[in-house]
């Protein structure tokens, strides 16, 4: 059963996405070499405390931290930790915030001084990417139509699009139906509603799209070392173009 979001719970899923892109938009002038990772985290827990909001992602089938933070070749789900961030790294923060009931999820990847061409030309087409997917969601399209979107878009690059993780409803709990992957065909999968809550989140490699999990049981890296890069938003679905609650440049 995919819930479709009452006015209510879209206002509040609207105001948790606002506070969303104010961290990320706060989080871009930290984000230089020498900071650590776990250093953002404490950062964006303490600005959603402060804004009257919870991280929702700390306690979630035990994950310990408000953010994930993935570092080069780390897929998703990094933890954050002491290590300094240096000239050239890449570093993607995740975090889903909860704003009274109403969830919002946002990843950003952000550049640590000054990157390669080839890390900024990644980044380049998984933003586009992602926009791309974005403008595939509306009320009669189906999930498949966002993962072609996404594919057709980026495998003309020789990027690997990551397969094990995907976009996904959202809310009342992190994880919803339906599953959104990044790759697929158009005219398939489960038909989108207005009113449904869906994220978009393309994960896309230099190298190929295998994943492997480190001993820690969350965290996913490449298999091959290759880079990895991350952009997400949390939609509403109208008929038209989706609501993009967690939009940094609104
Ligand atoms: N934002 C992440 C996602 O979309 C949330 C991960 S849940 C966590 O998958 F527990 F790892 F934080
Ligand atoms: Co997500």
């Amino acid at each position: 059963m995919i819930e479709r979001k009452s006015a209510r719970e879209v206002e509040k899923m609207i105001q948790a996405g606002e506070l969303v892109a104010q961290i990320h938009r706060d989080l871009r002038k930290l984000v230089k070499p020498g900071v650590t990772t776990a250093e953002l985290d404490r950062f964006v827990e303490k600005e959603m405390k402060q804004a009257g909001a919870t991280p929702a992602q700390k306690g979630y089938q035990g994950y310990e931290f408000a953010t994930c933070a993935s570092v080069n070749d780390e897929i998703c789900h990094g933890f954050p930790r002491k290590a300094s961030l240096k000239e050239g790294d890449i570093v993607t923060v995740d975090f889903v915030l909860d704003y009274e009931g109403g969830l919002a999820d946002s990843a950003w990847t952000y550049e640590i001084g000054e990157v390669s061409r080839e890390i900024r030309q990644l980044n380049d087409v998984t933003k586009e990417a992602l926009y791309r997917g974005i403008r595939a969601a509306k009320a009669g399209n189906r999930t498949g139509d966002i993962g072609a979107a996404i594919q057709n878009f980026v495998e003309p690059f020789g990027y690997g699009i990551v397969r094990e993780f995907a976009g996904h409803g959202i809310g009342p709990t992190i994880h919803e139906e339906p599953n959104i992957p990044h790759y697929g065909q158009s005219g398939r999968g489960i038909r989108l509603k207005e009113g449904m809550a869906i994220t978009i989140e393309p994960m896309i490699n230099t190298g190929g799209w295998r994943a492997k999990m480190d001993s820690n049981g969350w965290t996913a890296r490449t298999r091959d070392g290759s880079l990895s890069t991350q952009f997400e938003h949390t939609l509403i679905i109208t008929d038209g173009e989706p609501i993009i609650t967690t939009e940094q440049d609104a």
